[in-house]
């Protein structure tokens, strides 16, 4: 069961915003944070979680999660799950390291085994909501060529998204280079991140949104 602790004001959308750079006002960040702004704007309730603030490890395979549906670790992403399953819609915020998001989000991921236990083993139903539950993600890399590195992502996302009957799902690129001083002067960030948080707060699909092929067929 979600955590009452997070319980949020039914008449606001309530978006949950987790950043996953180990590097504090990166060009992750400043993705999320122009993100956050442009939802802010629009009255959603954003909360901003930046991992590398967490204490939080990868999933151990203990199989604790099998029969309850929920992890046994006693760290900061067991509750964080539960603010995952209770938020109305989700971002993700990761830069691309060799080809994939890296190890920090990836833990968080893993983590996401219970939502998997509760949906196909414990055939639980995921929550009620207003409106259908979108996951968007902006991701950074540094090489030009970004499209090649943001496939493992999409994947990933989608076997994660459909663990939590999220059905709508759009990833973002950026390219920026590691060095840049400012990442908030870099006008690239802003456009990738901010039309696509605005679409997220649609409640019918956009043209160009992902439908998760994922949905169907695995498992
Ligand atoms: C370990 C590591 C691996 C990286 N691998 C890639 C990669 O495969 N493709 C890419 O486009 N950029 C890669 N980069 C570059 C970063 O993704 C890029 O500089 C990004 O803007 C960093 O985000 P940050 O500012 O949030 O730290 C890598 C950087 C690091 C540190």
């Amino acid at each position: 069961m979600p955590n009452p602790k997070y319980a949020k004001p039914d008449t606001m959308t309530n978006i949950l915003a987790i950043t996953s750079s180990p590097r504090t006002g990166s060009n992750t960040e400043t993705m999320l944070d122009v993100a956050i702004s442009a939802l802010e704007s629009r009255d959603a309730h954003v909360e901003k979680v930046q991992l590398e603030k967490l204490n939080g490890g990868p999933c151990i395979a203990c199989d604790g999660c099998v029969k309850t549906g929920r992890c046994i670790l006693k760290d900061d992403y067991t509750p964080l799950n539960d603010k995952i399953e209770a938020a109305d819609h989700l971002i993700f915020a990761t830069p691309i390291y060799f080809g994939s998001m890296c190890a920090q989000l990836k833990s968080l991921i893993d983590r996401g085994q219970p939502f998997f236990e509760k949906k196909y083993n414990l055939k639980q139903p995921s929550p009620t909501r207003p409106t259908e539950k979108k996951c968007l993600v902006l991701t950074c890399g540094g090489f030009k060529k970004i499209d090649e590195y943001v496939k493992n992502i999409e994947q990933i996302m989608q076997i994660y998204c459909r663990c939590q009957d999220i059905n709508t799902l759009k990833l973002i690129s950026a390219t920026a280079a590691r060095e840049t001083t400012n990442p908030a002067h870099n006008p690239m960030l802003a456009k990738a991140a901010m039309p696509a948080s605005m679409r997220l707060l649609r409640t019918t699909l956009a043209p160009n949104q992902v439908q998760n092929p994922a949905a169907k067929g695995i498992t």
